[in-house]
């Protein structure tokens, strides 16, 4: 049993980490800004299910907000610390650039900080598969250079994982990043894509494919997700075990970095077809070319979550958009 502080809480991750957590008997402390970068019940709705349960306690507390971050640290005993909250979204970081240095930056400095100070035992942080940029070997590696990010998002994602190996070396603090690659399921995201075209099929509203659906993604389910966050949170990186290829002294960092991605890329057009299916309703498909800042594959390989936590996605993505579906028909009542 651990004390564990899990920020963004009421995100769509943090949630359902919370719930795992608490199910096994952590005590689990949640931060959330609440901010309204998209549909903010929908936060509150995800809180409410955590409140209900004994073991959980909740800040409303932004992470940019150094101060209020200083105490929370001060005044809770924590033993680990997973840090989801941050900006999320790349299209968006293209319109507010600024929501992302703040969240991103300036917040996860507070959080290395707070580690720093406070003798945590582990910090484990999202990244994302972003990062990869539009690399061209796959399945992408945690080996594989990542010095190409084409979005600001990427580059902040780039640039905490830079900043808490730089913390781990300093103060030895063991931290482990995971790359996240596209995450799914119930209590899902409304800004992506499944939960865009679930919402415009149901209401007969024309969906927006980009690069004309020639895109491909490592859809990752959420339970899949957990569990990777939950088996990395237990493997404490161990300095002698730590990142060790580059800088020859880093093999003192217990520092550590995971792909958790599905390792079996969907084509966005069989997507459509998996959810058209479950809802027994044709998609209206409105073409459109590729985004700015947006990847044409992400690929996961996970050797490395296999040999050091004995664990990979396997939820068959026909199982997981069903899942997802009977959620979103059921909480919106459509
Ligand atoms: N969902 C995915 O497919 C995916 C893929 C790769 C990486 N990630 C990363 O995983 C993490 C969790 O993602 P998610 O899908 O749950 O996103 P989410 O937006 O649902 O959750 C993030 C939560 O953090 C909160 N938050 C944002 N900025 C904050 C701040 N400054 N202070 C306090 N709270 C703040 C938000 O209100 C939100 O509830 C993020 O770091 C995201 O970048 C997610």
């Amino acid at each position: 049993m651990s004390k564990v502080l899990v920020t963004g809480a009421a995100g769509f991750i943090g949630f359902h980490l919370s719930q795992r957590l608490l199910e096994r008997g952590d005590t689990v402390v949640g931060i959330d800004n609440l901010n309204p970068y998209y549909d903010v019940s929908l936060k509150q709705d995800r809180l409410a299910q955590l409140q209900k349960q004994a073991g959980f306690s909740f800040y409303k507390l932004d992470l940019a907000n150094r101060e209020g971050m200083a105490d929370l640290f001060a005044k809770e005993s924590l033993a680990l610390v997973v840090n989801l909250a941050a900006q999320a979204g790349v299209r968006y970081s293209l319109e507010n650039p600024h929501a992302y240095v703040d969240s991103n930056l300036v917040g996860f400095t507070n959080i290395l900080e707070g580690c720093r100070h406070s003798h945590i035992k582990h910090l484990v942080f999202a990244s994302s598969s972003s990062v990869y940029g539009v690399n061209k070997k796959v399945p992408f590696s945690v080996q594989d250079n990542v010095d190409c990010p084409i979005s600001l998002y990427a580059a902040t994602k780039k640039a905490n994982e830079l900043m808490a190996h730089a913390y781990s070396h300093l103060y030895h603090i063991p931290m482990t990043g995971l790359r996240f690659f596209t995450v799914y399921g119930p209590w899902g995201r409304p800004d992506m894509a499944l939960f865009l075209f679930t919402k415009a099929i149901l209401e007969e509203k024309p969906i927006n494919v980009f690069n004309s659906g020639n895109m491909q993604r490592d859809f990752t389910y959420i339970d899949d997700v957990v569990e990777g966050v939950v088996r990395a949170m237990d493997s404490i990186p161990q300095p002698e075990n730590g990142e060790s290829t580059k800088l020859e002294e880093s093999s003192l960092v217990p520092y550590k970095l995971y792909n958790i991605g599905n390792n079996q890329p969907i084509q966005l057009l069989q997507l459509i077809e998996i959810i058209e299916t479950c809802l027994g309703k044709k998609a209206i498909k409105n073409m459109l070319p590729m985004q700015p800042g947006d990847v044409p594959i992400t690929y996961a390989d996970v050797d490395d979550l296999i040999r050091d936590v004995g664990f990979k996605p396997n939820t068959p993505i026909e199982v997981g958009v069903e899942r997802f579906v009977n959620w979103y028909r059921s909480y919106y009542q459509v």
